[in-house]
């Protein structure tokens, strides 16, 4: 059967120091390696960055990170592997960022996406996300980068 949120293999945890290995492993599979090792540990470091990773087996297979300033969450980066997309994992772990977030008191989240990334647009958009202003130009590609809004509801 194919895995999806209520696979009882699937499971949340705090992304932790010593979990670089896998976060970079992940990374490099979902992202092209948007983070390097050091950028890695000082996330995994930081308590003021909560991130978020689930599980399958022993395999990361998502991950939500971001930084709460005062009320606000700034999500610095959100992958799924390839091979378990469009089953709710996403959803799933930025869905629980939030709920943590709210928790460590922010009232509001915020991140930036690019204008093509429309898997990401319409996973934010389900989420309660809108968009809030452009940067154009923004990406090396020359897509325009969205600054999306949402607030965190209980
Ligand atoms: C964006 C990403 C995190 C989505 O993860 P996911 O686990 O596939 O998303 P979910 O299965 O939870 O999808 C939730 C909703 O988002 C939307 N969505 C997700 N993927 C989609 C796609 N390929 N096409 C259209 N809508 C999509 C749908 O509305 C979906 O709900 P539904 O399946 O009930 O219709 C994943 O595609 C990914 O890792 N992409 C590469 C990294 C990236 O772009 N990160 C975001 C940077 S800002």
């Amino acid at each position: 059967m194919a895995p999806n949120t209520a696979d009882p293999l699937i499971r949340l945890a705090p992304l932790l120091p010593e979990h670089l290995a896998p976060c970079l492993a992940l990374d490099q599979a979902a992202l092209g390696g948007l983070w390097n090792e050091a950028q890695w540990s000082n996330e995994l470091a930081d308590l003021k960055r909560p991130g978020l990773g689930l599980w399958r087996a022993e395999t990361l297979v998502a991950f939500a990170c971001g930084l709460v300033v005062l009320d606000e969450l700034q999500i610095t980066t959100v992958a799924v592997a390839p091979e378990l997309r469009r089953q709710g994992l996403g959803r799933q772990v930025v869905g629980s960022l939030l709920m943590e977030a709210r928790r460590l008191g922010a009232r509001q989240a915020t991140l930036e996406v690019a204008s093509d990334n429309t898997s990401a647009l319409a996973l934010y958009g389900q989420l309660g996300f809108s968009t809030a202003g452009i940067r154009r130009g923004y990406y090396r590609s020359g897509s325009d980068a969205l600054i999306q809004w949402a607030e965190i509801r209980d």
